[in-house]
C-alpha cells in the first residue's frame, strides 16, 4: 500500500469498539481511550460487527482475567476473516504482560499496547491504517505524559451520571508476592496535585458531583521520588483540596493500602464531610504467616489498630476489603484466622478470590505450589458464606436510618422502583412518588434490607399515606 492509501484509509475508518476487563483503573483507561478516538474524528459503535476498530482492553489479574482476551481474540480472528480491513488492538495489563508474543501468536492483531502507553493510541492506529504492526510496550522514558490526556467528552464516561474518575496516580512499588500490578502497571507514578485539582474542577463544571480517585495504591500518592513532579502535597491534603471545590459533594478513592493510611488521612475522615465514610481496604489474609509470605508489610494486629483508630474518628465508617483464600501453604488454622478476622471487623462486604498463580511474580518464581482447587473452593465458599451473613446484619442495622444517595437511574427490580448509592457505597433501591434525576442527590429512609441491597422511600413517600406495597427485593 502506497503512502497516500494509508491516510485515506484512516479517514475511512468512523466506528469503534472497545471491550473492557478488570478494575476500575482500566474502567477509566478505557475512558481515556475512547477519548481520544473521538479526538482522532472516531465514534463508539455498539458492536464489533460495526466497527472499523475494535479494542480488547485486558486485565492480568487471575488467570480466569487473562483467558478471557483469548476467548476474545478467537471470536474477533472470525470477524476479521470475513472483514480484512477490520484493525484489532489489545491494550491494558495482559498486553504488557506478553507483548511481542501477542503479535506473534496472533497475526490477526494490528497492534498491542500496555498501560502507560495509552497516549500513543492515534499513533497506532494511523500506523494500522498503513497495514503496519505495532507494540508499544515500553515503560514510559517521560512518566507525567500518561497524564496528559486531551479534553474528557461526557459520552466516554463509564459510570453513572454525576460521577467522575480522576487518575491521581499510577503503578505499585509494593511487589506483593501473588501480583502482576507492579510487572504490568510499572513503578509508581504520582500526578502533579495542580493538574489532578483543575481535571476536578473541569467535572464539576459539567455538573460532576462525586469524584472517585484512582490509583494502584492510591493513597501512596505524593511520596517524592526523583523524577516526579514538583507540587504533589500528602494524600490528605489532595482530598481537602477537591473538596473545596463548588459543587463536589462526595469524594472516594481506591484502592488504598494499608500502610499508607496516615494519620492525617484518619482525620480526613472526621473534618472533610465529603468525604465519603466508606473505606475499601484490602487485607487479603487474617494470618500473620500468610500476611508476610504474601509481603503484605503489616501485621493482622496494625491493621486492627488502623480500624480502631478509624472508627475512634468517624464511628458509622463501613469498611469493605479484599481476600486471597488457598495462598500456597495456607494451613486450616491460618484459614480459619481469616474467618475471625472478617468476623472480628465485620466487613460490611468484601471481594473474595482463589490464590491464583500468575506469571514471573515473586510466589511463581519461588516455585510456591497452589494448593489443592477444590479444598481453595470450599474455604472460598465457607468466607462467602460467613461475609453474606454479616452483610444482611449491617444492612438490617440501617433499617429505620436516614441516608443520603446519589441516584442512578430505574433499578433492576422494577419500574416502581429507582435505584442509587448511599455515602456508604451500598445499593439502595428507593420508592418515590415522583422519578428523581439520575445524578442528583437525595435524602431516603431505609425500611428493608437484604444481603444485596437496602430499600428506601423519600421523605415525600414516607409522608404519604401508606397503602402502598412495597415490593421486597
Ligand atoms: N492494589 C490493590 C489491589 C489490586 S488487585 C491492593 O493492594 O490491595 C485487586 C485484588 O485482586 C487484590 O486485592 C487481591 O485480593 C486480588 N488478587 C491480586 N492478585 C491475585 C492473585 N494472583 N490471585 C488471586 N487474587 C488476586
Ligand atoms: Fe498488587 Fe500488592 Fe501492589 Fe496491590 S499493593 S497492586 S496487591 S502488588
Ligand atoms: Fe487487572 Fe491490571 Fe487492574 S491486572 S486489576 S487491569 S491493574
Amino acid at each position: 500500500m502506497s503512502g497516500t492509501e494509508g491516510p485515506a484509509k484512516l479517514r475511512s475508518m468512523r466506528r469503534f469498539f472497545l471491550r473492557t476487563f478488570g478494575c476500575q483503573m482500566n474502567q477509566h483507561d478505557a475512558e481515556k481511550l475512547g477519548n481520544l478516538l473521538h479526538h482522532q474524528g472516531f465514534s463508539p459503535s455498539s458492536s464489533a460487527e460495526d466497527a472499523d476498530l475494535v479494542l480488547i482492553h485486558t486485565c492480568s489479574i487471575r488467570e480466569k482475567a487473562e483467558q478471557k482476551l483469548y476467548t476474545e481474540i478467537g471470536i474477533l480472528a472470525k470477524l476479521k476473516a470475513g472483514r480484512p480491513e477490520l484493525v484489532l488492538g489489545v491494550g491494558g495489563c495482559v498486553a504488557q504482560q506478553e507483548g511481542a508474543k501477542l503479535l506473534k501468536r496472533f497475526p490477526v492483531l494490528d497492534f498491542v499496547f500496555g498501560p502507560q502507553n495509552i497516549t500513543h493510541l492515534p499513533a497506532m492506529v494511523a500506523r494500522a491504517a498503513e497495514h503496519q504492526r505495532s507494540l508499544w510496550v515500553d515503560y514510559d522514558e517521560d512518566p507525567q505524559r500518561r497524564f496528559e490526556l486531551p479534553e474528557r467528552h461526557p459520552e466516554f464516561e463509564s459510570v453513572t451520571p454525576g460521577r467522575a474518575f480522576v487518575t491521581v496516580m499510577e503503578g505499585c512499588d509494593l511487589f506483593c508476592t501473588y501480583c502482576v500490578v507492579p510487572k504490568t502497571r510499572g513503578r509508581e507514578v504520582s500526578r502533579s496535585s495542580g493538574s489532578i485539582v483543575e481535571e476536578a474542577q473541569r467535572c464539576a463544571d459539567r455538573g460532576v458531583v462525586e469524584i472517585t480517585l484512582l490509583g494502584q495504591t492510591v493513597n501512596a500518592y505524593g511520596r517524592t521520588r526523583p523524577g516526579q513532579v514538583a507540587d504533589e502535597i500528602p494524600f490528605a491534603e489532595l482530598i481537602r483540596r477537591i473538596s473545596e471545590i463548588d459543587g463536589i459533594e462526595r469524594i472516594r478513592f481506591t484502592s488504598p493500602h494499608p500502610i499508607f493510611v496516615s494519620d492525617d488521612l484518619i482525620h480526613a475522615y472526621g473534618e472533610i464531610p465529603e468525604l465519603c465514610p466508606h473505606l475499601h481496604l484490602p487485607v487479603q489474609s487474617g494470618s500473620n504467616r500468610v500476611l508476610e509470605a504474601m509481603n503484605r508489610r503489616y501485621t493482622r494486629e496494625d491493621y486492627l489498630d488502623l480500624v480502631t483508630r478509624l472508627r475512634a474518628v468517624r464511628g458509622d465508617i463501613a469498611l469493605t476489603t479484599d481476600w486471597i483464600v488457598g495462598f500456597p501453604g495456607e494451613t486450616e488454622a491460618e484459614f480459619e484466622a481469616t474467618l475471625s478476622l472478617l468476623r472480628e471487623v465485620k466487613f460490611v462486604d468484601s471481594f473474595s478470590f482463589k490464590y491464583s498463580e500468575r506469571p514471573e511474580t515473586p510466589a511463581q518464581r519461588r516455585g510456591l505450589i497452589p494448593m489443592d482447587p477444590a479444598e481453595a473452593g470450599k474455604r472460598l465458599e465457607a468466607l462467602q458464606l460467613l461475609q453474606r451473613d454479616l452483610t444482611l446484619a449491617a444492612h438490617q442495622a440501617r433499617v429505620g436510618s436516614k441516608v443520603t444517595i446519589l441516584v442512578e437511574g430505574t433499578s433492576r427490580r422494577g419500574v416502581d422502583q429507582q435505584r442509587g448509592r448511599c455515602e456508604y457505597n451500598r445499593v439502595v433501591n428507593f420508592v418515590s412518588p415522583a422519578a428523581v434525576q439520575a445524578g442528583s442527590i437525595q435524602d431516603v429512609e431505609i425500611i428493608d434490607a437484604t444481603p444485596h441491597s437496602l430499600l428506601a422511600v423519600t421523605a415525600l413517600t414516607a409522608a404519604a399515606p401508606r397503602s402502598l406495597e412495597l415490593p421486597i427485593v
